[in-house]
């Protein structure tokens, strides 16, 4: 999701000035360097692979990740929340100011309200004492101290313009604050939102303190931050302010504000419990209070739950007790570790910024979604499956963050297939996206079915061994495929129409359910990959009727492919269709980066031209599972090798999001491997890089990260399919371990040629893919692999590369496969 695209262009625009000064300290970059330098001569043992994490790569130009504390999965996530556009709480732009720090954010989302923020607290100065200080949030807000920003995987740290520093590291649902103010600062003081969130959403709470134990407990309703209003979810917190005893509180009490004057403290009072505020605004409220003894340092230990102020408050109790900040960082770097070795590299061969861009990517793969087991609420109460919350959307991720975790991590990819069938059990459909545990706006329909077949596909012999019942996720495929929720904005997919008349159409009288009626090209286009999905399951699983029924769907994609169309001196491209069959013309740029108009994109009211957040000259492009006769309908290898070539260098191609993912890879459906890798080489090069403006777009979950690391891999998925397609590693050698299926898969590129690490791969350096041997067999196709040849039983994986590019243009034996040629023809 990159909602709301068309405000974040002019938002960049605007923004250009400000990123001049990079936000995090510069000993941040210089410690990343030394680390990988040093690495490059220690031989490879004993490596601490976070510290070639970058957690700032996408904390500016709206690519919303949040590099605050978590550990892989964390359900809490410690940034701090500043002012302007910042969904993920913090930004880079330091005209912002900072409004405090809390334990709940999600990271990657284009939300334009933000999302969650609450439980903040924030650190002040009151030389006059209790009734004077400065609690509202426009009063309390301050600037950074410019360029001491810091933070890395399991720490995040943020020095105010008064030098007063907070950092934070954590556990899965609680951890530590802490605080030093500069010598001599007198009392410490602190506010604590009651009532505030990104998203100014607050739908009622309470909120008491015990200062005898030296604890406050919060609890209340919040809003979505990508989805209706009208929904709300409970959430909990525990702060407790005496560190185990070594400080003392000296005054509390709670407090009001608002924007027409009130401005109120309560000194000495314990309790406050407010309602929702029905004409707007953040009512704004809290606690404040202040310590004993003009300590220079304050330690805060917060706990969070969905489910209640007792569970909040064992949480803490139980992932931190009595740990210290060091004890609790440096758990949370051994859980970093882990994941991160799962991927090994030679790092004396390896171009450094490859390094960090591979590493800081993978860590982002294993941030979200965030890990809620046991902290369920609402349908899900109690529920004993596994459960995630910001599945932040199902259709930025299905594309390549779930087929990235399949290559090592299947313990962790089947807990949260399990979550989404959980989700049909729960509520008739599996989640598409699943914000702050609350359902939210479904884009393409329901993706959920790619992902949950992408792991049938490629683990359905371990499916039982890692708690799956194939056929309870086949059932919640064909609910999501053929059962038409009475509102289809938030799960499941319009498909009595699209059953009806082969396509959704546009402007269609639908009597049964309701739904915005936008989008009904590019709907067209994922609900027939969604069924190419369920086919594949079906294929699986011997349902032989299934799979004839959902191949026959998996082709609707040509309903809306309108042969007359031209632009640019194409002709053919994907339409808005009327019932009565005839085409609603839309000009094939709209929406496109070349798109001069002022409408808006997503899911915007005036978005009418039939796609979602893409051109149909970018969605036109997306049939996966079909390209062949995609190529066919387009005129020939050749014209679709052209309209491919003028696509990128007419600037019609968007890589800030993802119906662009697949395009750059497009050449190898037509026979033509070396045009895709000069391509993916331009892509990585002009979009990504090892700054804070690292990537092109909103990071989506990790989907902009996972999309790299395949490129950095030279490999691209099939999703729902074992196929991968090989195009040209960026680095000579890797290693992924997969510790479940106990194998691990080493690919060497021989011929590797460090100079081809560039936007224009020069004459004379290797990198296009002449051969790909695996375990010692010669493939006869350069083009693809399978998994279950490769990373479901590991071993060697040589790819041969030449500069002699000519030599190697074509796939050999076979191009990656389509439908209509007889691709996919068994589930392995
Ligand atoms: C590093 O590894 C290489 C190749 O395995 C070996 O030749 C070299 O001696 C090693 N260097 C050190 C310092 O251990
Ligand atoms: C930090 O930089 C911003 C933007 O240039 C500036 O407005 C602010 O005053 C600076 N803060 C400090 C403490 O110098
Ligand atoms: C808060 O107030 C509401 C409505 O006035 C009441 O129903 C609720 O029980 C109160 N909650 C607490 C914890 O006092
Ligand atoms: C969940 O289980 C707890 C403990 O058994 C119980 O107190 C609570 O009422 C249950 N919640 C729901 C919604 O069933
Ligand atoms: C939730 O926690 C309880 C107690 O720790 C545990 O027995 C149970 O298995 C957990 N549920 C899930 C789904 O992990
Ligand atoms: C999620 O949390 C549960 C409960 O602690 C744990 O069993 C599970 O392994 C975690 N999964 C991931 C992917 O973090
Ligand atoms: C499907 O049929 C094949 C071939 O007869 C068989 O090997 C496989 O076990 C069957 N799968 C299922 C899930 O029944
Ligand atoms: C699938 O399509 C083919 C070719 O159009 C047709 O013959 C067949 O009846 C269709 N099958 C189903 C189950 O719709
Ligand atoms: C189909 O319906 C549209 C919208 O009502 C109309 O503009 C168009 O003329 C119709 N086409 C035919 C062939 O009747
Ligand atoms: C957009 O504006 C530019 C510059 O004014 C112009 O050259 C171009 O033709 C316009 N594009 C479209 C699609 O209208
Ligand atoms: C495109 O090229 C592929 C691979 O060489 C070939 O199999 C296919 O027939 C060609 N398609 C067309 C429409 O010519
Ligand atoms: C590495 O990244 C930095 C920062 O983006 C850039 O200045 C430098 O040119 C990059 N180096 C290479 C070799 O790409």
């Amino acid at each position: 999701m990159a909602a709301f695209k068309r405000l974040s262009w002019l938002l960049a625009a605007s923004s250009l000035l400000s990123s001049i000064s990079a936000q995090p300290s510069p000993e941040v970059q210089k410690r990343i360097s030394a680390a990988i330098e040093a690495a490059a001569k220690s031989n490879g043992s004993d490596i601490d692979y976070t510290q070639f994490v970058n957690v700032f790569i996408g904390t500016d130009n709206f690519g919303d990740v949040c590099p605050g504390a978590s550990i892989p999965f964390g359900m809490v996530k410690f940034s701090t929340d500043l002012t302007g556009y910042a969904p993920a709480g913090y930004v880079t732009d330091n005209t912002q100011t900072i409004r405090g720090l809390s334990p709940l954010h999600d990271s990657g989302t284009g939300s334009s309200l933000g999302t969650y923020g609450n439980f903040e607290i924030m650190p002040l100065l009151c030389p006059h004492g209790f009734d004077t200080c400065t609690t509202s949030l426009d009063a309390r807000e301050r600037f950074r101290l410019n360029n001491t920003d810091d933070a890395s995987p399991g720490y995040f740290a943020q020095t105010l313009d008064n030098h007063i520093k907070m950092e934070a590291t954590s556990t899965r649902r609680a951890g530590l604050e802490r605080f030093t103010f500069p010598k001599g600062s007198g009392t410490p003081y602190f506010v604590l939102d009651l009532a505030n969130d990104l998203p100014e959403s607050f739908a009622g709470g309470t909120l008491d303190i015990d200062p005898d134990q030296g604890r406050i407990t919060i609890g209340g309703h919040w809003g979505s931050s990508f989805g209706p209003g009208q929904f709300h979810y409970q959430a909990f917190a525990c702060f407790d302010l005496l560190d185990g005893g070594n400080q003392q509180l000296k005054e509390y009490g709670v407090w009001t504000a608002d924007d027409f004057g009130l401005d109120a403290k309560g000194l000495g009072m314990t309790h406050m419990n407010l309602s929702i505020d029905l004409i707007g605004d953040v009512y704004q409220s809290g606690a404040l209070f202040s310590y004993e003894g003009e300590p220079e340092e304050v330690n805060i230990r917060v706990g969070i739950s969905f489910v209640s102020v007792d569970q909040a408050c064992s949480n803490a109790e139980t992932e931190v007790g009595d740990s210290s900040f060091e004890d609790i960082m440096a758990q949370s770097k051994a859980l970093w570790n882990e994941k991160l070795s799962k991927v090994e590299i030679d790092f004396a061969q390896t171009a450094p910024n490859v390094t960090e861009m591979l590493y800081s990517s993978l860590y982002r793969s294993f941030l979200t979604p965030n890990n809620a087991t046991n902290e369920t609420q609402a349908e899900f109460a109690n529920t004993t499956h596994f459960y995630f919350d910001s599945l932040y959307c199902s259709w930025d991720t299905f594309r390549t963050f779930y087929p990235l975790m399949s290559l090592h991590s299947p313990v962790e990819f089947a807990q949260i297939v399990d979550n989404y069938i959980d989700g049909y059990l729960k509520r008739g459909w599996m989640p598409e996206c699943r914000a702050n545990n609350l359902p939210g706006w479904t884009q393409g329909g329901s993706s959920g079915d790619v992902i949950v077949g992408h792991f049938a596909m490629t683990y359905h012999n371990e499916a039982s061994e890692l708690g799956i019942d194939l056929e309870q996720l086949y059932a919640a495929m064909i609910a999501d495929g053929e059962v038409n929720p009475p509102e289809w904005n938030i799960q499941g997919r319009q498909v009595n129409v699209y059953k009806e008349f082969g396509y959704v159409p546009f402007a269609v009288l639908d009597t049964m359910s309701t739904g915005r009626q936008t989008r009904e090209g590019s709907r067209t286009l994922e609900y027939a990959f969604e069924d190419f999905a369920i086919r594949q399951v079906a294929l699986l699983l011997n349902k032989t009727d299934d799979v004839e029924t959902y191949t026959n769907r998996s082709f609707f994609y040509r309903n809306v492919f309108d042969p007359n169309v031209k632009s640019d001196g194409f002709t053919g491209f994907s339409q808005k269709r009327f019932m009565n069959g005839s085409f609603a013309y839309v000009d094939p740029i709209d929406c496109s980066p070349l798109d001069n108009s002022t409408r808006d994109c997503s899911l915007q009211d005036d978005n009418s031209v039939g796609f979602y957040e893409a051109s149909s000259w970018e969605y036109s492009f997306f049939v996966p599972h079909d390209t062949a006769h995609l190529i066919q309908l387009m005129g020939g290898n050749e014209t679709y090798v052209n309209r491919l070539d003028h696509f990128f260098s007419a600037g019609l191609f968007d890589p800030s999001n993802e119906p662009s993912f697949q395009t750059p890879i497009g050449y190898h459906y037509a026979n033509q491997p070396t045009k895709s890798v000069d391509e993916v080489r331009n892509l990585v090069f002009t979009s990504f890089d090892i700054t804070p403006a690292g990537i092109p777009g909103n990071d989506d979950q990790a989907a902009m990260a996972t999309w790299l690391v395949f490129h950095l891999l030279g490999m691209y998925p099939v999703p729902s399919s074992s196929q991968f397609l090989v195009v040209s590693p960026f680095l000579p050698k890797y290693t992924i371990h997969n510790s479940f299926l106990n194998v691990s898969t080493t690919v060497t590129v021989q011929n590797f040629d460090p100079r081809s690490v560039q936007k224009t791969i020069p004459h004379g350096a290797a990198a296009y893919v002449k051969s790909v041997t695996v375990n010692g067999n010669v493939q006869p196709s350069r083009c693809h692999i399978d998994f279950y040849d490769v990373f479901r039983v590991g071993g060697e994986v040589v790819i041969e590369v030449t500069s002699d590019k000519d030599s190697v243009n074509s796939c050999g034996a076979s191009v990656p496969d389509s439908l209509s040629t007889g691709g996919f023809a068994v589930a392995r």
